[in-house]
């Protein structure tokens, strides 16, 4: 019996990967930004926003809870401000996933309307979906990009629905799921019901940010969040026994942030401690993503390199991994096969 080949960073960029939980404008680049804040400085000199350089230095990835939000509320949203700048920063997400050897992506975004620039909401999101289009119709790319809509925590009930008539209006065009995301300290999860069930009827799948702050994992939360029947949770983390085993009965996949989670100190210890080393053993769906990789530097190689490395994981237990996550993307038969083949034929596993 020959030994299997360590898993280095080499082999996790070379793996063909899923990435199930990123949000658009957290995953930004630093550069790319400081690109948009280059060509707006040029046509406005008096711009009042500092440099991406300077506001978020490179090497800076100690964001909690409490300076994450205020980032994109005080300053990414005031520097992609126009559909120019949401084009070409959605361009860059995706070129670099895929250079990361990501094959399959499931973007999230939140509809933002920009009044100034007479940007609605649905100029963004399709603003944003012709640019996954574009990714995805072009023979050249390996990954192919579909879009997940957020609704915020803190958004009305009429902004949730409106929300829903965009993911209903553009599915045939790209959305595959609805979202829930923002600050866990905000908001009452229970307003949202409607909407989340109108977009399981529509047939949308739905995935939800889940027990993530203590404040956002009371038993009423949790049970108003399962009430809706997700088909994926994200982070999972401020999550008891019974809840646990709620979700292996249901069998409701798992989007797993490892270095996210770490940085803003979400969880307790480091990345060992991380509730990876719980799931990975049940037999739910567990896709590790990336989160914001923008703000948390850690590209999905990089994530699955870590998790290898504090879970020791040969290179058969991350192909039993990629596999399990396939169960659980929000596309239909054809992405499903095309995975499936692609891990079936990989002929990377064993060099
Ligand atoms: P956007 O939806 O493309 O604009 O991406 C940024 C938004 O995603 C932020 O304003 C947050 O509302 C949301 N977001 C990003 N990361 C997290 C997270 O870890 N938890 C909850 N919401 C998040
Ligand atoms: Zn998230």
């Amino acid at each position: 019996m020959t030994a299997e080949c360590p898993v280095d960073v080499a082999f996790t960029r070379r793996l063909p990967k899923i990435e199930l939980h990123a949000h658009l404008t957290g995953s930004i680049s630093r550069d790319c930004l400081h690109d948009i804040w280059k060509t707006k400085k040029v046509q406005d000199p008096e711009l009042d926003l500092a440099d991406p350089l300077v506001a978020i230095p490179h090497g800076k990835v100690d964001y909690d809870i409490t300076t994450f939000f205020p980032l994109f509320s005080s300053y990414i949203y005031k520097l992609c401000s126009d559909l120019p700048s949401i084009e070409y920063s959605t361009q860059a997400v995706l070129r670099d996933f895929q250079s990361d050897g990501v094959v399959y992506v499931e973007l999230r975004t939140t509809p933002r309307a920009i009044p100034g620039m007479g940007v609605t909401k649905d100029h963004y999101v399709k603003t944003v979906l012709d640019v996954l289009r574009a990714h995805t119709d072009n023979s050249e790319n390996t990954m192919r990009a579909f879009l997940i809509l957020s609704i915020d925590r803190r958004n009305s009930t009429a902004e949730a629905e409106e929300v829903v008539d965009l993911a209903v209006k553009y599915q045939s065009a790209g959305v595959v799921g609805l979202d829930l995301c923002g600050d866990p300290a905000k908001g009452d999860v229970g307003i949202f019901a409607h909407s989340f069930a109108r977009a399981k009827a529509a047939g949308l799948k739905i995935t939800l940010h889940f027990a993530e702050s203590e404040t956002s994992a009371s038993d009423l939360e949790l049970q108003t969040l399962l009430s809706w029947k997700p088909d994926r949770l994200g982070h999972v983390i401020h999550v008891k026994e019974e809840f646990r085993r709620m979700i292996e009965q249901q069998n409701i996949g798992v989007e797993l942030c490892l270095s996210c989670n770490v940085h803003a100190k979400m969880i307790t210890g480091t990345y060992s401690d991380h509730h990876f080393g719980m799931w990975r053993h049940s037999k739910v769906p567990v896709a590790l993503s990336t989160d914001d990789v923008g703000v948390f530097c850690s590209p999905l190689s990089q994530e699955y390199y870590l998790a290898a490395q504090h879970f020791g994981l040969r290179r058969s237990e991350i192909r039993a991994l990629c596999e399990r996550a396939v169960e659980s993307i929000f596309t239909g038969p054809y992405e499903h096969m095309r995975l499936i083949k692609l891990y079936a034929g990989w002929d990377g596993w064993e060099v």
